[in-house]
């Protein structure tokens, strides 16, 4: 394979066993970063990784749960023992639980902020410290990229999403306090808030929702046909995105041409603000 854009880089990204996670590392691997892919569904990131090789690309996998409370410090410590270092860190495990805040469970809540808020928390914290290292060393010369993964939501609410928005409107928070803190490291950290892009969390269905699982856990996700057709209408593209579009929207702030833009939250929604 010839020299990519991120030749030589070393990411990691979470959630990446399907969806726009998947496609975040088909596409950095394609320009020949080295990529470290997490999942709690360790079949399919050994087909990611196959697709990755047969491409001439670099996957290593490291399946697990990024809310266990060591995941941080053992994904960082996997990517240093695989590759040296790590330059690009994709917050993006996630899913939906939706409902109202009348219907809402502690569950519900406590499940929303550990993975959208406490899990990257957990992995930044490890990040930090480790360009916090780097750069007294003196290997800061090429800027680190944080991008976390958000979602319309979290910028603009959504009723029935009332503990999904307030997670993901924690990582809006994160992103522009660490963008302040992180210039000292020379790391650029980015959100994208995505609107809707088709993966099984936005399948469209008939009657009865369909369920995904997530560790022990069965929720339902999905949209309604008709809701699908109203939402499709309201987007200025006129139609979803696909995963290999959000993966795009995520590769921007991992250029070298984007060194300079720090603490911004882009929407990838096809021009869709609500
Ligand atoms: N699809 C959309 O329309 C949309 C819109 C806004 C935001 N998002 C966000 O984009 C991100 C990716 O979503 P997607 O649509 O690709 O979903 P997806 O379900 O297709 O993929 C998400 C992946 O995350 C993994 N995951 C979930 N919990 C995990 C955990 N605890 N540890 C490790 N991996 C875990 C799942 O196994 C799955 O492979 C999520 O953060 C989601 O909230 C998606």
């Amino acid at each position: 394979m010839s020299k990519g854009k991120l030749d030589g880089r070393v990411a990691l990204v979470t959630g990446a066993g399907q969806g726009i996670g998947r496609e975040i590392v088909l596409k950095l691997t394609a320009e020949s970063a080295l990529v470290l892919a997490n999942d709690l569904d360790a079949d399919r990131l050994a087909a990611l990784q196959a697709d990755v090789a047969r491409a001439g690309g670099t996957c290593e996998v490291f399946p697990g749960d990024v809310t266990e409370k060591d995941f941080g410090d053992r994904a960082l410590a996997e990517c240093l023992r695989r590759f040296g270092d790590l330059h690009i860190l994709i917050n993006n495990a996630g899913y939906i639980w939706n409902s109202r805040i009348v219907n809402q469970s502690d569950d519900q809540w406590y499940a929303m902020l550990d993975i959208h808020a406490t899990a990257p928390f957990r992995l930044l914290r490890a990040a930090g410290r480790h360009f916090r290292q780097m750069a007294k060393e003196g290997h800061a010369t090429q800027a680190r990229k944080v991008v976390n993964i958000s979602s319309i939501s979290g910028l603009f609410g959504e009723a029935t999403q009332f503990s999904y928005s307030a997670a993901k409107s924690a990582l809006v928070g994160m992103t522009r306090s660490l963008a302040k803190d992180w210039g000292r490291y020379n790391a650029t950290v980015n959100c994208v808030a995505f609107g809707f892009i088709e993966t099984r969390l936005t399948q469209a269905f008939e009657g009865e929702a369909p369920q995904i699982e997530i560790g022990d856990r069965k929720v339902k996700v999905g949209l309604d046909a008709a809701q699908v057709e109203l939402m499709k209408g309201l987007i200025p593209l006129g139609r979803a995105g696909t995963p290999q579009e959000g993966a795009g929207a995520v590769y921007l702030f991992c250029l070298p041409e984007s060194d300079f833009i720090s603490g911004e939250i882009v929407v990838a929604a096809g021009g869709l603000r609500m």
